[in-house]
């Protein structure tokens, strides 16, 4: 029991916005599986962060049980962690508009995910949209979290949540753990295949540009045979070649071979068959999670005993830093 207490807590989670892609997969999940036995962990599916653009509702229902199912298909284990769904804990939206009103409009119009997706839909922008990272603080500090596993994008939303979380103690008292990011040295930032100097996204308008999850064999080695590269011919880590750094990066990632020896291990040869042997590294670590993903979709009691589990203990912690939040504001305590 001791023991349980001493672990520190590690909070992530990822949006059921879109299919997963394999940029998710080496930046964020694959990363929380080796850190599940040191951590007491909670790993969520962020469906309200979803609904800052418009989800169809069925497609939302779905995504959010795949995305549980990848989870544990990609070996995080539902005895070791707290699996849940963000709306079934509503302490994360009560203390997101609590936190909204400690944060300022500037902090928020600073944030580059923010300019980009405005950028993209025009005037057609949720508030929600902008509000976004302050929920985000919410799901972080709701949990006295200390490390946050995430990919590189989500670095400046981690700043914002540690500068909430410490005005608010300042203001107040000591109420939240500031917590720290936990970014991978490789695999941060996958680049989309098409265009190499982005960040590969789930929601790019060319599904050239990404592999997901679920994507079938035989169309991730199409993907990757169509990737961008250049005409300079040889397999380098290099800057001037982007398209090829990135597939280096991501057979490095899932092979553990360091970007020099992949270099070595092509010297002379073009990229024809190095091609070939990232996507047949990419297919066979996704195969077997797959295979998984389709088991464990099938079996929706399965899936659902594991989120009320989850739910359970999530409330639980959640609602005692609410609790706090409100006494520390001024709000009369519910009897
Ligand atoms: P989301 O859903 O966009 O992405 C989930 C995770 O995947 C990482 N990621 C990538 N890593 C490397 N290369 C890429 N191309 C790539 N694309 C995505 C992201 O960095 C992230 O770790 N706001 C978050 C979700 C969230 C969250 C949280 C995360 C909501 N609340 C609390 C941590 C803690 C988001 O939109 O991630």
């Amino acid at each position: 029991m001791e023991q349980q207490e001493a672990k520190k807590v590690i909070f992530s989670g990822i949006q059921p916005s879109g299919e997963l892609t394999i940029g998710n997969y080496l930046g964020a999940l694959k990363n929380w599986v080796k850190l599940q036995d040191e951590y007491d962990c909670y790993f969520c599916i962020v469906d309200l962060h979803a609904i800052t653009v418009r989800q169809v509702p069925k497609d939302l229902r779905r995504r959010t049980l795949e995305v549980l199912s990848i989870y544990i298909a990609a070996g995080i284990d539902p005895e070791k962690n707290t699996l849940f769904i963000q709306s079934h804990v509503p302490a994360h939206s009560e203390l997101g508009w609590l936190l909204n009103c400690n944060t300022y409009m500037g902090e928020l119009s600073r944030m580059t995910q923010y300019k980009d997706k405005s950028q993209r839909y025009g005037n057609n922008i949720a508030a929600g949209l902008f509000n976004y990272p302050v929920l985000m603080a919410a799901d972080i500090l709701l949990y006295q979290t200390d490390l946050v596993p995430v990919g590189v994008d989500q670095k400046q939303h981690l700043e914002l949540s540690r500068d909430i979380a410490e005005r608010f103690n300042n203001a107040y008292s000591p109420t939240f753990k500031i917590p720290d990011p936990y970014i991978p040295k490789a695999g941060a930032k996958i680049m989309d295949l098409q265009e190499p100097t982005k960040k590969m996204s789930k929601s790019s308008d060319n599904a050239n540009s990404y592999i997901l999850i679920m994507d079938p064999p035989e169309v991730i080695r199409k993907k990757i045979s169509r990737a961008v590269t250049d005409s300079i011919g040889v397999v380098k880590y290099s800057d001037e070649q982007l398209g090829v750094k990135n597939l280096i990066t991501i057979l490095s990632v899932i092979t553990g071979k360091t970007p020099e020896d992949i270099e070595k291990e092509y010297e002379g040869q073009g990229y024809a068959q190095f091609k070939k042997d990232v996507a047949e590294a990419i297919v066979s670590e996704l195969e077997p999670i797959q295979k998984k993903v389709k088991e464990l979709l099938s079996d929706k009691t399965y899936l659902e005993s594991i989120y009320k589990n989850g739910t359970e203990k999530a409330n639980y912690v959640a609602n005692k830093t609410l609790r706090k939040v409100q006494k520390k504001m001024g709000f009369i305590p519910k009897k």
